[in-house]
């Protein structure tokens, strides 16, 4: 995949599915802005690594459900970059619990991060990407938000709405020639499902037709191909990366 000359943002790029996609866009010749909240030192490692690639890679910390740091980062990766030309909402957390005893605040912190986050990123670069009549969208969404999930109320509606909200940039930016699609995946082995009981895992990769849950690499292979020109016909689209495990 050719993404050489391109500015690419992935949000969340300290941990997990985040920094694999980050390092594959960086193989794939794109410069590199991440976003870190917590995990600083794991996101001046993957800076380094990708500036290692000898691309221009810098790490920002930033929580994406606050919309005036957004529009700040995008500003600062422009005067630092010179231009921006792909953004992946990736950054994303669980909270889990039945519906019956999720509080107030699960509720609402998940919708933030998850779906608000999201939104947030989207509407700092959508004025620029149109204006430039060129730019990628990927947003990371889940089979959750497809299926529902036990326990998840909060993060299969941020992830369904996520959906939604990819569909409706792709028909509001199309004319632009920017490109909006999700990519969905499945149970994926990263930090986020660390503490689950085996048992979990083991019935999430029970689910698979392959019998194995996924790697980040699986996740970052087909947004490096929807960030370039080789996606330029698909749009709207929400691609599950699950080993069949919601077909
Ligand atoms: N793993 C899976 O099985 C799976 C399946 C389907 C969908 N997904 C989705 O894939 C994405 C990445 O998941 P992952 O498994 O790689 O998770 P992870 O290992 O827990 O990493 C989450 C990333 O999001 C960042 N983040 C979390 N809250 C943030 C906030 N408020 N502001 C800014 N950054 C924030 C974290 O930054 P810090 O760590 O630096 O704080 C970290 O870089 C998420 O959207 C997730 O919902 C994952």
């Amino acid at each position: 995949m050719d993404l050489e000359g391109n500015v690419a943002l992935i949000t969340g790029g300290s941990m997990g599915i985040g920094t694999a996609i980050s390092l594959n866009m960086a193989q794939n010749g794109a410069d590199v802005a991440l976003t870190y909240r917590r995990h600083e030192q794991e996101a001046m490692e993957v800076e380094e690594k990708i500036k290692g690639m000898g691309r221009k890679s810098k790490a920002y910390k930033v929580d994406v459900s606050e919309f005036e740091a957004a529009q700040k980062l995008v500003n600062d990766i422009i005067q630092e970059f010179g231009h921006l030309d792909i953004l992946i909402n990736n950054a994303g957390m669980n909270w889990d619990g039945v519906v019956w005893k999720m509080t107030e605040e699960q509720w609402d912190k998940v919708i933030d991060v998850d779906l608000k986050g999201t939104f947030n990123f989207i509407r700092a670069v959508a004025p620029l990407f149109r204006e430039q009549k060129a730019g990628k969208i990927i947003n990371i969404t889940s089979i959750n938000g497809l299926r529902g999930k036990f326990g998840q109320s909060n993060y299969s509606a941020a992830k369904a709405g996520t959906i939604g909200l990819t569909k409706t940039v792709a028909r509001e930016m199309g004319k632009y020639n920017v490109n909006v699609n999700s990519v969905a995946p499945g149970m994926i082995l990263t930090d986020m499902f660390k503490d689950l009981p085996e048992e979990i895992k083991q019935k999430a990769a029970d689910e698979t037709v392959f019998n194995r849950l996924g790697d980040p690499d699986d996740v970052a292979h087909i947004v490096s191909f929807l960030a370039s020109d080789k996606s330029r016909h698909i749009t709207g689209e929400v691609i599950k990366v699950d080993g069949g495990q919601y077909i």
